[in-house]
């Protein structure tokens, strides 16, 4: 019996990445999307892989939502946590709504989503949880206290629940992306881009959602099974921990 999972945010960039790796790695995937409805039909009748939509940042929907899809496809034993927003502004501009939107979904987000699935990976003993935060969750970056605030959340979260889970045989991962060619990262200025951001990423180029999906797959794998509480970063040089 082939396992599933369940990627937050799986229609879209590094998330559809992520759905269609495991997915082509032999799982039963599911996708959550929170708004773009027509991306996400798109990618559900270009992939075949099941499509559904709540927020992360309601409890009760993802609850609901995961009550679904486990009906539909069976209990989920990988789970990656990958929606995420950005709300970015210099902080002397940013609003009470653009902080909280960002916590909401890129931190609580993780909350919500693992608490309905971590009592059934307990009871099976085996579990993957798999937390995508960034690399402006390590170094912080200006104009993003929200988001390198949630992000760096999502390190301590992956930590901490890393310890809970490792004698049920559940781990607890982090990767942190740097820049990947995506809308989030393609709706930055243009100037501030090419001028500020590509020339700080000594590979020279923007990372491809595939080079994350990769090591999403290795860390869902049995081959991942010592790998705990750790966090991987695929920056192309532009950070080190
Ligand atoms: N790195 C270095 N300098 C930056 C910068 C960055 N990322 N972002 C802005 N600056 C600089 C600008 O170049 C500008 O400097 P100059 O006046 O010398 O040109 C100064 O900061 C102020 O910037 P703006 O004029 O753009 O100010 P604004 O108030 O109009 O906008 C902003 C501020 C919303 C933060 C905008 O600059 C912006 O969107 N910056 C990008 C922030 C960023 O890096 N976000 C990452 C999004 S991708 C992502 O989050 C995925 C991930 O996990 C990596």
């Amino acid at each position: 019996m082939s396992r599933v999972a369940l990627v937050t945010g799986g229609t879209r960039g590094i998330g559809a990445a992520i759905s269609m790796a495991l997915r082509n790695a032999g799982y039963k995937v599911a996708a959550t999307y929170a708004g773009n409805e027509e991306k996400a039909q798109a990618f559900r009748n270009e992939t075949g892989i099941s499509v559904h939509k709540w927020d992360v940042s309601d409890y009760d929907a993802c609850g609901a939502g995961i009550a679904k899809v486990q009906d539909e496809l069976g209990p989920i034993d990988i789970l990656v946590n990958n929606a995420g927003i950005t709300r970015d502004a210099m902080f002397h501009k940013m609003t009470p709504q653009q902080w909280h939107e960002v916590i909401n979904t890129n931190l609580t987000g993780l909350f919500n989503m693992t608490h309905h699935v971590w009592q059934g990976m307990r009871d099976r003993s085996f579990g993957r949880v798999i937390n995508i935060s960034s690399i402006n969750g390590q170094k912080g970056q200006m104009g993003q206290a929200n988001y390198s605030a949630a992000k760096a959340g999502d390190l301590g979260f992956t930590k901490a629940l890393a310890q809970e889970g490792a004698a049920k045989n559940i781990t607890v991962n982090a990767i942190c992306p740097g820049y990947i060619g995506t809308e989030m990262v393609l709706a930055v200025p243009e100037k501030v881009l090419n001028e500020r951001i590509i020339p700080q990423i000594p590979v020279g180029r923007l990372g491809e959602p595939e080079e994350i999906a990769r090591i999403a797959v290795f860390l869902a794998s049995d081959d991942a099974g010592f790998i705990t509480g750790s966090t991987i970063s695929a920056n192309g040089g532009q950070f080190f921990v």
